[in-house]
């Protein structure tokens, strides 16, 4: 398989800086040398420029950099469309606002080729604000609302040529929702398997369902893998740590699993800030992960076939 990596130094989505450094950070921690041990090849793409600043505006004050970040998005949604014709893109953050810009990108290539998109999100929140229900004004905090064609970003982010079916997103890792996210998430349809489903059930149990589903549609796959999904005690290296998150097991049980369904088309590495990282422990842990996804692992084992 031919990889190419993209990144994406936007920080504008989130409160804190220090994001801008998260697509370096990865390429420091031999991300490409990993993947290519596998026996994939690599390319870099480099990183991504912002379009032109356009004039955009929204009733709603609190709102964040917001034409900074659109002129991210009206670049990044672009570039992921070209990308997803050519091999599995890697998309490297960043912080979460450039799923809006990965997965608009991606599904509208599935919908030239009428295959149905999917996304896995793997994220301690479900960033299901609107421009109207954020209070942060944090526009990470936004992407999934976006994506699935919730109301408020016409005419401000890029023309949505294919939403994702809200049914077709599976969240897994939640345990941070704000009051607004949760009644939107529960009308729109997504499923959100929160940590204490990960608890009861196993994470194997959980995302196997999702991917049997997936693999029945003959969808395309995109995983979006924020940091703090993460336990913050095996991944400090990002702003918004939430206790309580997966585990270092249940993380490369998730990409093994991910990897032998065959199914991924498109990933993000999300939210990494390596100037709140200690010595490089989540950019490597990133790393090891992503491998795990393409195909790293310990011993020969028959495959696993979904659907
Ligand atoms: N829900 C909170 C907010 O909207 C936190 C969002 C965190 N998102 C992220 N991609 N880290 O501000
Ligand atoms: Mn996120
Ligand atoms: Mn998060
Ligand atoms: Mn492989």
């Amino acid at each position: 398989m031919h990889c190419t990596l993209l990144g994406i130094p936007v920080q504008s989505g989130t409160g804190r800086r220090g994001c801008d450094m998260g697509p370096d950070g990865l390429r420091a921690a031999g991300l490409t040398e990993a993947i290519e041990s596998l026996g994939h090849t690599v390319s870099d793409a480099g990183n991504l420029e912002p379009a032109p600043l356009r004039p955009v505006s929204h009733p709603n004050s609190v709102l964040k950099a917001l034409p900074e970040t659109v002129a991210w998005l009206d670049a990044l949604s672009e570039k992921a469309y070209a990308l997803a014709s050519e091999g599995m893109p890697v998309f490297l953050g960043g912080d979460h606002i450039m799923a809006a810009g990965t997965v608009s990108g991606v599904a509208r290539h599935a919908n030239d080729v009428g295959r149905p998109q999917f996304v896995l999100w793997l994220d301690a929140h479900p960033d299901f604000h609107t421009l109207n229900s954020t209070t942060s004004g944090n526009l990470h905090g936004t992407p999934a609302a976006y994506f699935t064609g919730q109301d408020s970003f016409e005419d401000i982010y890029p023309k949505l040529h294919a939403a994702v079916s809200p049914e077709n997103v599976c969240m897994i890792g939640i345990r941070s929702v704000d009051p607004p996210e949760r009644i939107l998430l529960r009308e729109a349809g997504v499923t959100v398997h929160d940590m204490r489903a990960i608890d009861e059930n196993g994470i194997a149990v959980l995302l196997s369902a999702f991917l049997e589903k997936v693999a029945a549609a003959n969808g395309m796959l995109h995983v979006s893998l924020d940091v703090d999904f993460l336990d913050p005690s095996i991944a400090p290296g990002v702003g918004t740590t939430v206790p309580g998150g997966a585990t270092f097991r249940e993380a490369h049980l998730a990409m093994e699993m991910l990897h032998d369904s065959g199914l991924v088309t498109s990933l993000d590495l999300v939210e990494l800030n390596p100037f709140l990282d200690e010595r490089g422990k989540t950019a490597l842990l990133l790393t090891d992960l992503t491998a795990s996804l393409l195909g790293r692992q310990v011993m020969d084992r028959p495959t696993r076939s979904f659907g």
